[in-house]
């Protein structure tokens, strides 16, 4: 092993020896190397262990026994430097609206504010918050005041539909929620708190909602149930301790779909969270002091938790979040606030790329983008024209890809390359990270140890921000991450390793389809499209798309009473609407009378993704199907 003297090496790695070395080191003595970066922040209470751990639980404990609030991590630690810096930059849905530069100082006095009026509504650590808001300023700090004051955030997409918030609400029995009136999305404005108002029917459990004015918009409010937010702010002062928390006491809950049932709450804990978003954050975008670093998700998800939140705030950095859509009020807009603001590292989707080039370069030509030093993609594979399109036209060939692999389960990025310090390889997320221990699998468990290679993805040792239970049900979380392959965590994608050992994700290889970065399992659309009046039975597959990474093609079986295909397909789609939301929507319906089916009852998807496909000819060994004949149906009818 290369020996390491300089320490801080190990925090930030500048080149490719660097790496080298601490990756080394992270292996050898993980818990040397983690205790490491841990010592940069500000613990109420030391550790007595670093970790403690067994995949089998499982049952995972980093820095167990130390004591700490996030936000003085993310707040108070930068205000004697950072006072005056800007931490949130927020751009609104209309560009002639006021761009509020939200400084430390500032930022730290509404949380705290916020924290208090959390306090003054009954809300106590532990307690779940369910919060359902747009991307304002205020959705960060109900974030930050949730952590606090050691409250439990759950933060649901602000574009799911009043069941999925229902859902949620009860799953993690959530008594309180934060939510805004409206919304202002491109030429539009959106209904926010009636969308709670409608959850909340079947939610009796709530006791308090708080409500952000952000529209104007007129809204229902329950007396003695709801309360504005700014009213409430006249009743607190901005004074407000953190919260001592242990390391491994809950940070937030975080829904996602898997291959089965409805969502699972994915739980993330304080100490190792914080570490693990702060280390990687740093070293991925290889962030400096006065970097303008933009990422275009949206806090709903998980990335905006780790990477327009706390990431960013624990490294001091200003953070641009940005209330709008790609496309208003024209395709240029990311390339316009990029020149705006003189964004240096920015950090977006395949699809959105993908979406934007399909425009054309006219809408990117006025802009210089000479501030750009790093840009960076997470969610779907990144195709290989699509990364050629960023590198080129965006990154003036000048700036490094990070090509960031990971999931709502690992918290932080798991496989990147460090910009423009390791090398990158297009369509390739290319090398672990320090701490990250991937291995490829047989489909029967053998660690597969050549090169040049595909495989199923995954990880034998725990890195500080892996996920630490489903809530409410730690037996879920078992099967689905740690039962497949005894000993080691399993990602549900497939990758493929080259001679040198970089990876590359090929992709989801469970029922579970990522439509333009937005995870959802076969099941969770069969049981939305069920509810619809006329359905007998559905099965749902994903199908390639040029924009989106992947579409939804839906086979539906109807009942006799309906022979109006388009009205019928109209209520499949209204109802999977309300079901999820309208991103769950499929692309393609075709009606069928029978689905290919084993004798044991179980759903050949193989058959039907290939129809999907369009790859008729080679649909495999059907002989095992209990009634043959519905595959020519099926190819026929294909749509
Ligand atoms: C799934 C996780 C991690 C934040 C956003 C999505 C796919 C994610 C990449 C990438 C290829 C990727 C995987 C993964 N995925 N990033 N860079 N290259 N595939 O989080 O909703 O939890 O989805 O997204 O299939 O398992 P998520």
């Amino acid at each position: 092993m290369t020996a390491v003297t300089n320490t801080s090496a190990f925090h930030r790695l500048r080149t490719n020896a660097d790496y080298q070395a601490a990756y080394a080191r992270s292996v050898q003595d993980p818990e040397g190397f983690w205790a490491a970066q841990a010592e940069e922040f500000t613990w109420k209470k030391k550790w007595d262990r670093v970790l403690d751990w067994n995949f089998d639980a499982p049952d995972v404990k980093w820095f167990v026994g130390g004591q700490l609030n996030i936000t003085e991590n993310c707040l108070d630690r930068h205000l004697a430097m950072r006072g005056d810096k800007t931490a949130i930059l927020w751009e609104g849905n209309d560009p002639n609206e006021a761009t509020q530069h939200i400084t430390y100082t500032q930022l730290h006095e509404r949380v705290c504010r916020y924290a208090n009026v959390l306090k003054r509504n009954g809300v106590k650590k532990g307690d779940r918050v369910c919060i359902y808001m747009p991307m304002i300023p205020e959705l960060a700090v109900a974030v930050l005041a949730c952590a606090r004051i050691g409250a439990i955030h759950s933060v649901v997409f602000a574009g799911f539909s009043a069941q999925s918030i229902a859902d949620r609400v009860q799953d993690a029995d959530a008594a309180y929620v934060l939510t805004s009136d409206g919304m202002m999305r491109g030429a539009k404005k959106g209904p926010v708190k009636a969308i709670v108002d409608e959850a909340l029917k079947s939610c009796p459990g709530v006791k308090k909602v708080i409500v952000t004015k952000r529209t104007g918009d007129a809204v229902a409010m329950s007396d003695g149930r709801d309360v504005w937010l700014h009213d409430e702010l006249k009743h607190v002062d901005a004074d407000c301790p953190a919260e001592p928390m242990d390391s491994e006491n809950v940070l937030f809950i975080l829904y996602t779909s898997g291959s089965t049932g409805k969502p699972k709450g994915v739980v993330h804990t304080c100490g190792g969270y914080m570490v693990y978003a702060d280390y990687t954050f740093r070293n991925v975008f290889q962030y400096e002091e006065n970097d303008v670093y933009w990422c275009t998700a949206d806090v709903g998800w998980v990335t905006g938790h780790s990477y327009i939140i706390y990431g960013p705030l624990l490294a001091g950095a200003t953070s641009l979040m940005f209330e709008g859509i790609p496309t208003y009020p024209d395709a240029g807009r990311f390339w316009q606030v990029i020149d705006k603001h003189k964004v240096s590292i920015f950090y977006t989707a395949p699809t959105a790329i993908r979406s934007l080039m399909a425009q054309g370069l006219d809408f990117v030509k006025p802009y210089a983008l000479s501030s750009l030093k790093v840009i960076g993609s997470v969610g779907e594979p990144i195709n290989e024209e699509a990364w050629h399109w960023y590198k080129e036209h965006i990154g003036h060939n000048r700036c490094p890809i990070v090509d960031t692999w990971w999931q709502t389960e690992t918290g932080g990025i798991l496989i990147s390359s460090l910009a423009g310090v390791t090398d990158e390889k297009p369509s390739y997320a290319a090398w672990p990270l320090p701490g990250v221990q991937p291995v490829l699998l047989t489909p029967d468990g053998k660690e597969i140890a050549e090169n040049d290679v595909e495989g199923l993805l995954a990880i034998k040792f725990p890195w500080p921000s892996i996920i630490r239970t489903t809530y409410g049900d730690h037996e879920r979380c078992r099967q689905t991450y740690f039962s497949s392959y005894k000993g080691y965590y399993f990602t549900g994608d497939g990758a493929r390793r080259d001679a040198e050992g970089r990876y590359r994700i090929i992709g989801r290889v469970d029922d579970v389809i990522n439509v333009s970065g937005h995870r959802f399992g076969t099941a969770e659309i069969e049981n939305a499209i069920n509810e619809s009046e006329w359905v007998v039975e559905s099965a749902v597959v994903g199908y390639p798309h040029d924009i989106k990474g992947q579409v939804i093609y839906a086979y539906v079986i109807t009942d006799k009473r309906i022979d109006d295909a388009d009205k019928a397909r109209a209520e499949i789609l209204a109802t999977v609407t309300k079901v999820i939301g309208p991103i769950a929507k499929p692309d393609k319906i075709q009606f069928v009378s029978g689905l290919p089916k084993t004798r044991s009852g179980k759903i050949m998807r193989r058959i039907l993704r290939k129809v999907a496909e369009n790859e008729l000819g080679s649909l495999g060994d059907t002989s095992t199907l209990l009634d043959p004949t519905v595959v020519d149906e099926i190819k026929a009818g294909r749509v």
